[in-house]
């Protein structure tokens, strides 16, 4: 059924030697069966991928759309799956984890050493009064501790957050409150592209907010040894929690619905959402989208850049390459310390083979390696390359040429993964060996997983016509609900107009030939800056919270060349307009401001004063206007409903 002949311009080394999924005729014959028997495909893959306690008799339950359940009187541990089961398969002297430190210093971490040490953690969260079902909030840098906490969680049946360490006190403050948390883990500091920045201290910061009174101990992982506060009834060292705890723990068999984790991800409306994860059907998904989409075999290094803090880290870090038994690269630094080259001259001492990074940190490479031919990959030997793959952001096909040439060698597949937080693992994307590919698009449906556009009523629009993505029926690593706010998770994600189809909240079209999917980006107020995604409210929010300066705010994103989209705030001062120097002066310091609220990534690339927003005489902001002025380009729309267009020549104006 494959459009493969018709494909303009497949990149013939699309191949892959013996792949998993082995040509298109696989793929078609995969998606055959899911049609024909969609809960039964699935549950054959779960008996496949993943090792239960207890059989499932079920598979898909869905009495009670959009509240699905998956393998629901199944049960299981994740941490078993992830670390005992490959001990069990003598592989226990196999690395799992080759750690590189910022200052480059390189760990090796076995399965035999990963499980006792989760099992110590385990162990001594237990001993601190941690049981099923609690939350946990993770706020650490890329360790083989941070991952060593999620497994040790999961072990106990204790539900993880993860809150990525370049969040505010504040941002952290809300999503420890969120999900009532009894227990923080954190680090003294993380020590990143050659600096030490605090982590224990903005726990501290945090907790003395206010709200956050159900976490009972705060437990600190010593990284660097830096200075600082220590409150003795609350804060213990990871390494005296640890010490003497036994080295085997009996994991906490939990039902497949049992939530695993909760990670906080912005949306269009209000606070972050708080996406809940399933334990059978996310690691199940989890695997099996490490090993097809990656094409994983036993003996490839694989290597995600992604942090923890992001589901990336959380499925394609802590959880896939973990249930393969896989051998992973973890990172502390940054790509451009020391120098620019670090990520290839890595490639080349740990000899990787699967390579998984985001756009963003492509694009600034392609800069400095022009600007520095010391860093340009064609100086490292990446010969041990086999696979690439991009997340998080569309890649612009000239990013992706590059990426391709000069980081593959023109020889290795580039899998264009489209997904989301709310969908735990891959949905969208070439299969390395079956997919021939075409640069800027992420082309097919994973196996079994229902994508489509529709309009906005839900019918399908024919391809070649942009629309709505949606996918049509429940998968088993789809988001449960959103923590503690059910009615929110429907109305966001399974709005009525739509028939029951979940909404991801991104245009796509698709190719009237090939019948690939290319993701236009988010429809809704959702930005995508460098891979991360954001609120324009939460950014709105955060600029009027600075109630000494600003009387209103609107936030609009922009195209940009590094880091995919950039954001640009237009503001309104309770003082006169600011010009010159003075608006500099504020900008830098309503940027500051946001920094502190939310967290550096948050920070406006741009801010513009005015004397007022554009508004319609019904007081609504004309967000299309912003976005044009933000872009520089020419104002084509219709003003003749604007209330007060003289503004529009203050908000074109530049700081
Ligand atoms: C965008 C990250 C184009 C998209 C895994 C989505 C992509 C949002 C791609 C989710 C891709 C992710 N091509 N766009 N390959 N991958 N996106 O939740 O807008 O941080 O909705 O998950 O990133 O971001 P999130």
């Amino acid at each position: 059924m494959s459009n493969v002949e018709a494909i303009a311009r497949p990149a013939p080394e699309a191949e892959a030697e013996d792949p998993h999924v082995n040509g298109m005729a696989a793929y078609d014959a995969l998606v055959a069966e899911a049609e024909a028997d969609y809960a039964g495909y699935w549950a054959r893959l779960a008996r496949e991928f993943v090792t239960w306690k207890t059989p499932f008799t079920r598979s898909l339950d869905d009495s009670n759309a959009p509240f699905f359940k998956w393998f629901e009187d199944g049960t299981l541990n994740v941490s078993y799956n992830c670390l005992d089961r490959n001990v069990e398969r003598g592989l226990g002297n196999k690395v799992a984890i080759v750690f590189e430190a910022d200052d480059g210093q390189v760990t090796r971490v076995t399965y035999s050493d990963l499980l006792a040490r989760t099992c110590r953690l385990a162990n001594a969260l237990k001993a601190r009064g941690v049981r099923k079902g609690d939350r946990v909030v993770i706020y650490m840098a890329m360790s083989v501790e941070g991952v060593v906490a999620m497994q040790a969680c999961a072990r106990i049946g204790a539900t993880h957050s993860v809150v990525f360490g370049g969040f505010s006190a504040q941002s952290l403050r809300d999503r420890i409150e969120g999900a009532g948390a009894v227990m923080v883990i954190t680090a003294d500091e993380q020590a990143r592209g050659g600096k030490h920045l605090p982590l224990k201290a903005i726990v501290d910061d945090a907790i003395a907010l206010g709200g956050c009174e159900s976490v009972k101990d705060v437990i600190v992982y010593r990284r660097t040894g830096g200075p600082i506060d220590w409150q003795p009834s609350r804060d213990h060292w990871m390494h005296e929690e640890t010490e003497g705890q036994p080295e085997v723990c009996e994991p906490e068999w939990v039902g497949a619905e049992h939530p695993l984790f909760l990670l906080y991800t912005s949306g269009s409306t209000g606070k972050p959402k708080g996406v809940q994860h399933s334990t059978g059907g996310y690691l199940l998904h989890a695997a099996l989208t490490t090993k097809w989409t990656f094409d994983l075999k036993d003996d490839d290094v694989f290597w995600c850049t992604a942090d923890i803090g992001w589901v990336t880290g959380h499925t394609y870090i802590a959880y896939g390459p973990l249930a393969l038994g896989a051998t992973e690269v973890v990172f502390e630094g940054v790509p451009s310390y020391p120098d620019a080259g670090r990520f290839w001259q890595m490639i080349q001492d740990h000899q990787v083979s699967v390579f998984y990074t985001a756009p963003t940190a492509i694009r600034s490479l392609i800069k400095l390696a022009e600007g520095d031919a010391a860093v340009h990959p064609a100086r490292y030997d990446l010969s041990s390359l086999r696979i690439l793959g991009s997340v998080g952001e569309p890649i612009n096909p000239a990013a992706w040429e590059w990426y391709h040439r000069h980081v593959g060698g023109g020889r290795c597949p580039i899998v264009d993964t489209f997904w989301q937080t709310e969908t735990g693992g891959h949905m969208i994307t070439p299969l390395p060996g079956a997919t021939p590919l075409v640069p800027g698009s992420c082309t097919l449906p994973f196996p079994g997983i229902a994508a489509a556009i529709v309009d906005e009523t839900g019918n399908d629009v024919p391809h070649g016509q942009g629309g709505i993505l949606v996918v049509k029926k429940p998968w088993p690593s789809m988001i449960r609900t959103i923590w503690g706010e059910a009615e929110r998770f429907r109305s966001s994600y399974f709005p009525p107009e739509l028939k029951g189809y979940y909404l991801a909240g991104d245009g796509a079209i698709r190719d009237a030939e090939t019948r690939y999917f290319t993701i236009t980006g988010r429809i809704d107020d959702v930005l995508n800056v460098s891979g991360h995604r954001m609120g324009t409210m939460e950014i709105e929010s955060a600029l009027v919270a600075c109630t000494d300066l600003v009387a209103e705010a609107a936030v609009v994103g922009r195209p940009d060349d590094t880091t995919g989209e950039a954001i640009c705030a237009f503001v309104v001062l309770k003082r006169a307009r600011p010009t010159g120097d003075e608006a500099k002066k504020i900008a830098t310091e309503l940027r500051n401001w946001v920094g502190r609220e939310i967290g550096p990534i948050a920070k406006p690339k741009e801010i513009r004063f005015g004397d007022n927003l554009p508004k319609t005489r019904s007081g609504k902001i004309m967000r299309r206007l912003l976005r044009s002025l933000a872009r520089d380009e020419a104002i084509t729309q219709d003003t003749s409903t604007l209330e007060n267009p003289a503004v529009l020549a203050q908000l074109a104006e530049k700081n």
